[in-house]
């Protein structure tokens, strides 16, 4: 199974992007845009994972999602990867608690590589963004760089992070296979 682990977007913060994304489809149609029910944040790309396995790593996910708490993020800006000049890849960036992010993305490597499942992109810097489009050549979207990088979303908290399985095809499907909350805030007490 091809598996990655991810933080969801609520669904405001996914539309106020799609309003935002609406007219540089039309404007860009040579680009393969992807769809809103398939945009998250990735933390960790596991690739291919022997089915055995998925049990012990819905352990350890749990156990690394515990460890960390909620973090306040946004989405916002927008860049290409390997560089605007010749894209492959278009995508709209993260802010807020870009530490914390990073520190539950290390968390969630770690827990995968003791279930067995040692990250396909272990050893790569970890760069927090969510693809808005691919390009079938490298392309130059300076342009729409430049246009989308106005975009700042509405900060909202992440609390769970989800093991999701990616089917291949013209459009990757993915399907949720497990959910694990975040560490909750302590309860405040009435002096
Ligand atoms: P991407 O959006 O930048 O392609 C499912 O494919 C998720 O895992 C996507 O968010 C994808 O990032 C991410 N991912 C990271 N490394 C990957 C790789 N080597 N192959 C495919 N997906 C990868």
């Amino acid at each position: 199974m091809r598996l990655f682990v991810a933080i969801a977007l609520p669904a405001a913060a996914a539309g106020e992007l799609d309003s935002a994304v609406a007219p540089l489809r039309l404007a860009w149609p040579e680009l393969r845009w992807t769809g809103r029910d398939a945009w998250h944040l990735t933390l960790a790309f596991l690739g291919e994972v022997d089915e055995e396995l998925t049990g012990k790593l819905g352990d350890r996910l749990k156990r690394a999602a515990a460890r960390h708490p909620r973090l306040s993020l946004a989405l916002g800006g927008a860049g290409a990867f390997p560089a605007a000049a010749r894209a492959r890849v278009l995508w709209t960036g993260v802010k807020g608690d870009l530490d914390g992010l990073g520190r539950l993305a290390q968390t969630v490597a770690a827990g995968a590589r003791r279930a067995g499942v040692p990250p396909a992109t272990e050893g790569r810097r970890y760069e927090p963004h969510l693809t808005l489009a691919r390009c079938r050549a490298p392309a130059d979207v300076q342009t729409l760089v430049a246009t989308l990088g106005g975009f700042a979303g509405t900060p909202w908290t992440a609390g769970e992070i989800y093991l999701i399985r990616s089917r291949l095809q013209d459009q990757p499907r993915y399907e949720t296979l497990g959910a694990w909350p975040m560490l909750a805030p302590a309860p405040s007490h009435p002096a």
